[in-house]
């Protein structure tokens, strides 16, 4: 079986006020342990073959010496296999670039955040907009022909004029992906703590269309809803994710679906370590995959790609007819302009790519619920 594998490094050198990612601050001579029970959970969890792509994200991956990256990769590439790194600017010592390229890695996601200075200072980034065109112009020095930039858009303060700002930096660097994400804030986020960070204009729909029309207009095709990517550089590890290739990731908080179960590991540092240590599969709990859990992730996933999804197929998987209401939902949705439907593929059209948790909602009709409860 081809499946993906996630791994995931914990470690980061601050703690952004935006981020709930499953992170660690922590002392550099932590890492050499975590690195050896990341691989003996590889070894516990007996995986099945060769991935078709692996992704190293975090927290920061790039925090690891190369050689502890190289072996933890070692023995699962080849060359038709993705491999990504996520890279946070700054800390992409001399010679790291090469030492990746080395050790497999073909694809670098470098977290820019934001080309203003002021900016990633206020949400508590430690680097710099030099260290993003630096360490970029490393990347393509070392010969990496596929790297994203990360940028948010909707950081407090940013006006429209600083948005444009950002959007002119991806014109000037040309990377071969970009992902544009609306800064979300949950309850546990620095920001949300200190009661501060969420907008109250309207400015997010703003910032999305103009990425929209400006990476559109320099040849990028917006594949996903954050997405966009040059023909050819869509990213085969996310893909797999949205068109349900099984996954498995491994180290703090990672999520895997292997076999049609969802499960998770522990959030907690302490406790991923006690397992391992028992030689245990640090593993938290699992999702009850009923009909409605696998309906409402197929429209979710679905739709977030831009070209849609297959609502026949989606159906006769779930082994379900889609209720007449449940067309008529949609063909109100379609005639308000957030969606297209031509009997079998549906997806979002351009008024629905901000509100599609509402459209899911939507399409979760009672009378569509019922028959799935009923397939249990
Ligand atoms: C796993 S995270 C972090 C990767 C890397 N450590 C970094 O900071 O550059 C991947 C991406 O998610 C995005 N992200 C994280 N938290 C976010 C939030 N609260 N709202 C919007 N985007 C967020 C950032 O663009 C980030 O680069
Ligand atoms: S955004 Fe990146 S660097 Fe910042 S805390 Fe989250 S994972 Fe760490």
């Amino acid at each position: 079986m081809r499946f993906g594998l996630y791994l995931h490094v914990p470690f980061c050198e601050q703690h952004c006020h935006y981020c709930t990612f499953p992170v660690a601050v922590r002392p550099t001579s932590e890492h050499a342990g975590y690195v050896r029970r990341l691989k003996t959970e590889m070894a516990l969890a007996g995986l099945p073959a060769r991935p078709r792509t692996v992704y190293l994200g975090g927290g920061t991956p790039s925090l690891l010496p190369t050689e502890s990256v190289a072996d933890l990769l070692d023995g699962r590439l080849a060359d038709d296999v993705e491999v990504s790194i996520e890279v946070n600017p700054g800390t992409l010592t001399d010679g790291a670039a090469r030492r990746y390229r080395a050790a497999g890695i073909n694809r670098v996601s470098l977290g820019a955040q934001s080309f203003d200075a002021g900016e990633l200072r206020m949400a508590g980034r430690l680097h710099a907009p030099d260290d993003t065109v630096r360490d970029f112009h490393a990347l393509r020095d070392a010969g990496f022909g596929n790297v994203n930039l990360d940028l948010i858009a909707g950081l407090p303060n940013q006006d429209r004029d600083a948005w444009e700002r950002n959007l002119d930096w991806i014109g000037r660097l040309s990377p071969d992906h970009v992902s544009i994400y609306l800064l979300e804030l949950e309850d546990s986020a620095v920001w949300a703590r200190q009661g501060f960070g969420r907008r109250a204009d309207g400015d997010h729909g703003w910032f999305y269309r103009r990425a929209m029309d400006r990476l559109g207009d320099a040849g990028y095709l917006h594949y996903e809803t954050s997405s966009w990517a040059r023909p050819g550089r869509e990213c085969r590890h996310n893909v797999g994710y949205w068109t349900g290739v099984p996954y498995r990731g491994l180290g703090l908080g990672a999520h895997s679906l292997m076999d049609g179960k969802r499960f998770w590991n522990t959030r907690s540092l302490t406790e991923y370590q006690a397992r391992i240590d028992s030689g245990e599969l640090p593993i938290a709990g699992a999702e009850d995959r009923t009909p409605r859990v696998r309906i409402e992730e197929a429209f979710l996933l679905g739709l977030r790609r831009r070209g849609g999804f297959d609502a026949a197929d989606v159906a006769r998987d779930l082994g379900i007819d889609y209720p007449r209401d449940w067309f008529d939902r949609v063909e109100r949705l379609a005639d308000a302009g957030f969606v297209s439907f031509d009997g079998r593929i549906l997806k979002l059209a351009p008024a629905g790519l901000l509100v599609v948790d509402s459209v899911v909602e939507e399409l979760l009709c009672p009378s569509l619920l019922s028959i799935c409860e009923a397939t249990r």
